[in-house]
């Protein structure tokens, strides 16, 4: 019989993307059977609060059948230093009573940055899924949360080689693992159940959220206006960000764009396995749709996927209308086979390997 004590985890999640991340890891975690030498695990939740509307957050609870978070912070929506901040605090408290073996966290949001900041002060060690991740774009707030996590964390779990390569740029080469992503594996497990929306013509799934267009009027209007001239309709579920600054600033779509409440994960799998191909500023739709066999207009800059660039799943169009509508022909042509670029959809299983032979 296996005598060895639990490893402790405590786990830290706060926006939606999280969720689906930790939805698949903590299902490995538990299920993991550990051999001679192994322990196994027990893993605590804990929920900042950062996002707290129910079609933000509970509804992935209930959905992904996610363990309830043993602590919800609250921190709720502010500056970034201001939810930081009350992130951080309630953070300490819960490591210094829970006294976990490991902090795991998740992709590039200040929840990512509080939980890994606030355990490398007490010197635990972290574990950071979907680590390696670059836009080389230092105005997104989530690439200073990237740059930071990776520097602090002891296991870093990447989702494809050159993620690993961005690391050994930086001089991070000790505890980087590639084990693929753990959305696919999320896909792979929830494709089933993907709820199909009662729509019998061609449509074109879009969501836009980033501070860096939902902060600039100018550039969500055009790109609104360009959806409105779209060769489909356009179905966009809108993060609450996105609808504020629409409504502050009296955005109104046309006839041909149609304004959704924010889509449960199920929802949205089915928005897009349907859908003609994704318009996205998202990172995580970016990798459903490629999953899920679409094709993706990706309404940034640039893209931390590259490797969905290289195998022409995705175009990078900017916030530019015209580069917008230049990129609609393209990505209604079908999507090649393989989906093969972001490992084999047992990332969360490898995840739990790894931790477990520490
Ligand atoms: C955060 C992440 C982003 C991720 C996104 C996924 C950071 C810096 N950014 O961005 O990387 O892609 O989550 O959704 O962590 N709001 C509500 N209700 C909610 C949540 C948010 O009304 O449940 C509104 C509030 O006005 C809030 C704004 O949305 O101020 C932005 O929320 P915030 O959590 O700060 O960032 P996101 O844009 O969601």
């Amino acid at each position: 019989m296996n005598t060895l004590k639990p490893a402790k985890i405590l786990t830290i999640v706060g926006a939606r993307p999280q969720f689906i991340k930790a939805a698949m890891v903590s299902r490995a975690l538990a299920a993991f059977r550990p051999t001679a030498g192994q322990r196994r695990f027990e893993e605590a939740i804990v929920h900042t609060g950062q996002h707290y509307d129910p079609a933000m957050s509970d509804v992935f609870f209930e959905e992904m059948d996610i363990p309830r978070p043993v602590v919800n912070l609250h921190v709720g929506s502010g500056g970034h230093s201001v939810t930081t901040g009350a992130m951080l605090e309630g953070i300490e408290r819960e490591l210094l009573s829970r006294k976990p073996d490991w902090v795991l966290v998740y992709g590039d949001t200040n929840s990512t940055l509080a939980g890994a900041l606030a355990a490398a002060k007490l010197q635990i060690p972290i574990a950071h899924v979907e680590a390696g991740l670059r836009s080389f774009n230092r105005r997104m707030p989530e690439e200073t949360n990237r740059v930071l996590v990776d520097r602090l964390s002891t296991l870093l779990f990447c989702p494809s080689e050159n993620a690993r390569a961005n690391l050994a740029r930086e001089g991070i080469v000790n505890g980087v693992h590639v084990v693929g992503d753990v959305m696919y594996d999320a896909v792979l497990h929830y494709r089933a159940k993907a709820i199909a929306p009662a729509l019998d013509e061609p449509y074109i799934l879009c969501t836009l959220h980033r501070a860096e267009l939902t902060d600039d009027p100018v550039r969500l209007r055009g790109l609104i206006k360009m959806l409105d001239e779209a060769p489909h309709k356009v179905l966009m579920p809108l993060h609450p960000r996105t609808r504020k600054l629409a409504d502050r600033e009296n955005i109104v779509p046309g006839t041909n764009v149609c304004w959704l409440e924010p889509a449960s994960y199920f929802a949205m799998l089915g928005y897009i396995e349907h859908a003609a191909f994704v318009v996205t500023d998202s990172g995580g739709v970016q990798k459903e749709a490629y999953y899920l066999g679409k094709r993706c207009v990706t309404a940034r800059d640039e893209t931390e996927w590259t490797e969905l660039v290289a195998c022409d799943a995705n175009r990078v169009v900017g916030s530019d209308p015209a580069a917008l509508r230049a990129a609609f022909d393209w990505a209604a042509q079908p999507l090649a086979e393989n989906r093969d670029v972001y490992g084999k959809g047992d990332a969360s299983e490898r995840i739990a390997g790894i931790l477990a032979d520490m």
